[in-house]
Parts: structure tokens; sequence; C-alpha cells
């Protein structure tokens, strides 16, 4: 017998089973011989919220949670944000490997001739009411964007899932200003192709009348670091929207809007937004105690602490907080970030988040950036959104391409009633 196996014995029947183990798993399907009599369906997991299921192989992303580690392809993400653009890490992620000069300048090329969007987009986004949330309206404009690109349904042609990345990489960005503009009754901006991702994000966001908007290169280098921060995190919540949405051959900008819907959700990429109302609720440094105590009584949480995975710490909050810092040398400091020091500095003594592993993770410290840099709040997650975007279409193609990819089907333990005869309405109680 292989070592590298599972020998389980079912006390229920006395029976013996052995079952391969393969890269540390089992697979779930192996465990159906397990049953009680012929027309039994075998035994199956029970592991809501995914806790203990890998639902796919991935050579993406590697994280290891307890040792605070987050790597792509191989690479230490701190290295990553010190020497890399955005695009070059969308690259790594999309290929493997880090591009030679060449092969970064033809792959920023091909992103940068897609960053204008359909004109008819823009009425689209015009029936939005001004006070529409920006991450309601990135949902359902990205959604309307397969209608534009119907040839997008061929998902099995690689090259035209590949022209829908470089689509919707470049695009995404685009969406996000225009959706600001329309909600504070700015004219658009159109996208400037001389400058950079994160530039050219800026000038789109904030240019006003002059001819040639000119980034900050603080700012602009701050932004493609929280970019890279957020570029992917292998199988969180709205990864897994995609991948199982995906499953279903579903266009990429379908599931990239079921993705996105997963992000919008406060328990994930709408943590960025919700910290910044937890520390204006706050207000001061005074009243964090009391806010500490309400959350030990399970009242809130402590919106930008915890983590799925990380329980040490999450290796993005400490470079996330290195960049702060340059963007306060240019902006100012932002009051908020005194309260958010603070607050994390009393969390990480109290004995309620130590013993449960709670530190900050990467949206404790990211939206005070971003509202420092003159973002409203209510975009924040769209900005998680918009690099998180390539992140999204990496699983997506790398799902295309692996032969156990199934259709996401999970069973269910059904505890509903049993089998009875229809009761006509006269005769119901
Ligand atoms: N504040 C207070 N208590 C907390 C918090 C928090 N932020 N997070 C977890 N706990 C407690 C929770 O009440 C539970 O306590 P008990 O064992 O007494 O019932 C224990 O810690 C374990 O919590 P959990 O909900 O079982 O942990 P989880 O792994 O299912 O949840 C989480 C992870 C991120 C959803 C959660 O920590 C949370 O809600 N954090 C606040 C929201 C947030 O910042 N989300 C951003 C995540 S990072 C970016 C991203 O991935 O999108």
């Amino acid at each position: 017998m292989s070592n590298q196996s599972l020998t389980i014995t079912d006390n229920r029947t006395g029976k013996t089973y052995t079952i391969p183990i393969e890269h540390g798993a089992i697979r779930a399907t192996d465990l159906r011989q397990i049953k009680l009599s012929d027309d039994d369906p075998g035994l199956c997991t029970y592991d809501p919220g995914f806790m203990n299921t890998a639902a796919c192989k991935s050579r993406i992303t590697f994280i290891d949670g307890d040792k605070g580690i987050l790597e792509y392809r191989g690479y230490p993400i701190e290295q990553l944000a010190e020497h890399c653009t955005f695009l070059e890490v969308a690259y790594l992620l999309y290929h493997g490997e880090l591009p030679n000069r060449t092969q970064l300048k033809e792959w920023t090329d091909q992103i940068t001739r897609h960053t204008i969007l359909h004109e008819n987009v823009k009425q689209f986004i015009a029936g939005f009411r001004y006070d529409a949330h920006p991450m309601g309206m990135f949902v359902g404009t990205v959604a309307a964007l397969s209608t534009f690109y119907p040839e997008a349904k061929n998902i099995h042609d690689p090259a035209v899932r590949r022209k829908q990345y470089f689509r919707l990489v470049a695009k995404v960005p685009t969406i996000a200003a225009f959706i600001y503009r329309h909600n504070i009754g700015m004219p658009y901006a159109y996208p400037d192709n001389d400058l950079s991702y994160t530039g050219n994000f800026l000038n789109m966001m904030f240019k006003k009348t002059e001819l040639k908007y000119k980034p900050d290169p603080a700012l602009e280098r701050a932004l493609e670091i929280l970019f890279i921060l957020h570029a992917d995190h292998e199988q969180n919540c709205s990864t897994t929207a995609m991948r199982s949405v995906g499953s279903a051959n579903t266009d990429p900008y379908s599931a990239l809007a079921a993705a996105a819907a997963a992000l919008y959700g406060p328990l994930h990429g709408g943590a960025n937004e919700a910290v910044l109302r937890m520390l204006r609720e706050i207000g001061s440094k005074d009243r964090i105690p009391e806010y500490i105590k309400r959350c030990k009584a399970g009242e809130v949480r402590l919106m930008g602490f915890g983590h799925r995975v990380y329980k040490n710490y999450d290796p993005r909050a400490k470079i996330i907080k290195q960049a702060a810092d340059a963007v306060f040398e240019v902006t100012g400091k932002n009051p908020l970030i005194d309260i958010a020091v603070e607050l994390e500095r009393i969390a990480l003594e109290d004995e309620y988040f130590v013993k449960r592993r709670l530190y900050p993770n990467v949206d404790f410290y990211s939206g005070i950036i971003y509202e420092a840099m003159g973002l409203p709040t209510d975009l924040f997650t769209v900005m998680f959104a918009i690099p998180r975007t390539a992140g999204w279409l990496t699983h997506w193609e790398e799902l295309l391409q692996d032969p156990d990819t199934k259709i996401a089907r999970p069973k269910q333990l059904y505890l509903g009633s049993p089998r009875r005869e229809f009761v006509p309405m006269d005769q119901r109680p």
C-alpha cells in the first residue's frame, strides 16, 4: 500500500477503505464508495464557506497565512511591490514569468490601445442616478460590456480570450473614472495613452481644464503599489465567484460582473469603505475604547481586522502602511490616520483580538490612502476591483485550460421534509 494514502474505517459497517493522497489532499469523490447500501449515495464532506476544501489546482498565487507570506508565481509580494509596475505584475500573473523589456512594451501597448469606451457606454452610465453607488454602477457596466463584444462568448478560442483580457484590464479604470465624474457632475476626461496605467487613471479622475494632465509621480507610484497588492489573492470569495460562473462557460464580462458583485460585500472588498465609515464614526482617539468594547460584545466588527487566511499578519498591510507615508507627504496627513494607528495599537494589545489572531488586513490602511488622494469613500471598492480584474481573468484563463474543470455544482445535505402528498387549498389548515 502506498504511504501516500489514507485508510478509513467506517464504524457503521466495519469496512475499511484506502484512498490516495495527492498534493496533500484526497479527492472528495473517492469518499463516495463509503456507503451503507447500494442505494446510499455515499459519504460526502460538509464544508460551509469552503473552510478546508480545495476547489481547484492553481499555479498563480501562494499564501501561507500562518507565516504571513504572499507570492505571485513564486515572487514575494514585497519584492514585486518594490520593483514592478502594475502591468508588469499583471503580465507575470497571466503568463507565469516576468516579462523582458520587449514583452512588457508589447503587453503595455496592447492594453493601452483598449482604454477607450464605446460612446454608448457613456449613455449607459448617464442612466444611473447621481447618487448611485459606484460598485452597483461598476457591476452593471461591466456586465453590459458583454453586449458590446458578443464574440467574447467564444470562450474556447484562446485569441478571443486574450483580447477580452486586454479590453477588460484596459477599460476598468476608464469605467471607474467615468462613474466618479458622472456622480460629481463633471464632464468625462478621456484616456491619455501617453501616461502610465495609474497616471492615466489619475488623469481621467482629476483632469480639469488643463490641456495635459501631469500626475504627481509619488501618487502615481503609490497607486501602482496599491494595485500590485490587490492584483490577486488566490481563491477568495470574488475569485471563487469568477470561477464558479466561468465554469458554466459564461462570457468573461458577465463572469467578472459576478466576481465584482462578490467583492462589493462588506466582508470582502467592501471592507475598505467600511473602515473609513468606522473611523469617522469613532471620530476621536478617546472614543476608541468604547468601540473596542462594542466589538467584543459582538455588536460591531472591527473593520479592516481579521482574515480567513492570515492569522499572523497580512503582508499587504505592512507595505500599505509604508506607501501611506509617501502619499501623506504630497497630500498632507489624513486626520483619520491617527485614529487608525491608535486603534491598531489598542486592538493588538487586547486579549480578544490576540486570542482570535485578528490583525490589520489590506483594507485597514488602503481606504485612508484613497481618501487622502481625494477619492470618495464609496469608490474604494471600485479601486479594489480595478487591479483585481487582472487576477480574476488570470484565474478564468487557468480554469478554462484545466482539464479537471467541471461546472461548479456543490452538494447539499438535505434536511427538509420527507416526501409527502400534495394538499388541496381547501384542506390546508
Ligand atoms: N472584529 C471583531 N471580531 C472579529 C472580527 C473583527 N473584524 N473578525 C473576526 N472576529 C471574531 C468573530 O466574531 C469570531 O469570534 P468568536 O469565535 O467569538 O465567534 C472569530 O473572530 C472568528 O471569526 P470568523 O468570522 O469565524 O472568521 P472568518 O475567517 O470566517 O472571517 C473575515 C474572516 C475577514 C470575514 C472577518 O475577520 C471579518 O469580518 N473582518 C472584518 C471585515 C474585513 O476587514 N474584511 C476584509 C478582509 S481582507 C480583504 C478581502 O479579502 O476582501
